[in-house]
Formats: C-alpha cells, structure tokens, sequence
C-alpha cells in the first residue's frame, strides 16, 4: 500500500473526504491542482509534509463532509443531481448577490482600494464563463452520462452523441475549470487571501467572505467533477466498448 507521500492530492481528497478542509486551510488546490503528488503539493504551498500528513491522519475518521464523501460508490445520475442542486444553484444565486456587493465596494470605496474594482472585473468574467460551462454541463455532457449510465446497467447499445468519446467534451470542462481557479487565484493573490482592510465597512467585509466562500464552494464542486464524475464517466464508457 502507498504511503500518503507516494499518492497524488486527488486520491487523498477521494480516499479521505475530510482532508479537503486540511488543504483549503493550507492553500493546496486538491481539484484542478489535484494530479499533483502529496509532496509536491506541500513545497509548492511551503507546509512541512510531515505536519501535512499529521493532521490528514487525525481528520481521516472525520465523517462530517457529508458532500464530499461516498461518491465514488453512488450512481453518477445521483452525483450529477446533487452538483446542480449544490454547486450550479449556489454560482447561479451568489452571482448576483456579490455582484452587487462588488458594485457597492466599487462606488464607495474605490478611490482608495482600486484593487477591488480589478476584482469586479475578474468576478464578471468568472460568472460569465461559468454560466456558459454549467448550460453546457446541464444540456450536453450530463445528460450522455446519465445515458452512458443506463445503457451500462441495461446492456443497452450505446447512446449516439456528437463527439466519438466523452473524453473529448470533459477535456474542454477541464480546461474550462482550469481557466477558472486561475481567475480564483488572481482574486485571492489582488484580495491578500480575502482580508479586508482594517477601516472596511461591513459590506467590504461581506464582500471578501462571499468571495472567500465562493471560492471554497468552487474547489469542491470542480473536485466532484474532475476526480470523481469524469473518471468514472470516462471508465464506464471504455468498459462498455466504446
Ligand atoms: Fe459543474
Ligand atoms: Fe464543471
């Protein structure tokens, strides 16, 4: 059996539900970062392996990640379900709501803070290129899953799609995933880590934690997606012959 450094990010993430807050509290990227080895990850981040590994092994019996875990045993029309009800709802309702916190920030405080009106920016592009990403998922890559799926358990032929394998449309998820952490990390890098500063009022505050929140919220709706659903997806689809 590997020791935790021999193992990638991703399969720590999958065999040890809880070790995603471990990382999100040291800043190691466990979804699109993921392929990364345990200690390359601890260098990249500038954490002591040894440390690292300490806490992972105390969180390992933590079973209170309830989204996260057990996913790889669920059918995947369950995993799909649950990551338009989680994920794709709370993108699509906090849009909006830090898109005018954001306005707020930028009319009031601005001047002294230009960074924030940057932030805007980047915000904007993230929401648009995630509604974009998430139709695709809900009308084009989700439903041949589920269809891949049910043929699987039937014996049924395959579903026709308009791609020769799922793996062409989930690279282009991927990359768009990866486009999207990196627009996460402009905003943590232009934010210092989402502190607000000292004289902010309690909308920059909310701000900079509705940020924070939609960050956290992003890491694991793309760790669903890139480590669990997609490989599974892609492995069913080799198994039936395709
Ligand atoms: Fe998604
Ligand atoms: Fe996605």
């Amino acid at each position: 059996m590997p020791t935790i450094t021999e193992k990638t990010v991703r399969e720590i993430a999958i065999e040890n539900p809880a070790s995603v807050r471990v990382f999100e509290s040291v800043g190691i990227d466990y979804c699109c970062g993921g392929k990364r080895s345990f200690t390359d990850a601890c260098a990249h981040a500038g954490v002591d392996p040894l440390y690292l590994a300490t806490l992972l092994d105390e969180t390992s019996q933590d079973s209170s990640i309830e989204d996260v875990a057990c996913w790889n045993e669920k059918p995947l029309a369950d995993l799909m379900a649950y990551i338009v009800a989680r994920h794709h709802a709370f993108v699509r309702a906090e849009i909006p709501r830090i898109g005018s916190l954001l306005g707020k920030v930028v009319d009031k405080h601005g001047e002294a803070h230009p960074e924030v009106a940057h932030i805007e920016q980047i915000f904007v592009a993230i929401g648009q290129e995630l509604g974009t990403h998430m139709f695709k998922e809900e009308q084009i890559l989700f439903p041949y899953i589920q269809r891949l799926e049910e043929a699987a358990e039937s014996g049924a032929p395959l579903p026709s799609a308009c791609f020769a394998s799922v793996e062409r449309p989930i690279a282009n998820m991927v990359a768009e995933h990866d486009d999207a952490g990196a627009l996460l990390a402009d905003m943590r890098r232009l934010s210092r880590g989402y502190t607000p500063p000292p004289e902010a009022c309690p909308t920059f505050r909310a701000l900079y934690l509705g940020l924070e929140e939609f960050e956290r919220d992003l890491h694991r709706h793309v760790h669903l997606e890139n480590n669990i659903l997609f490989p599974r997806a892609i492995e069913m689809e080799k198994a039936a012959g395709r």
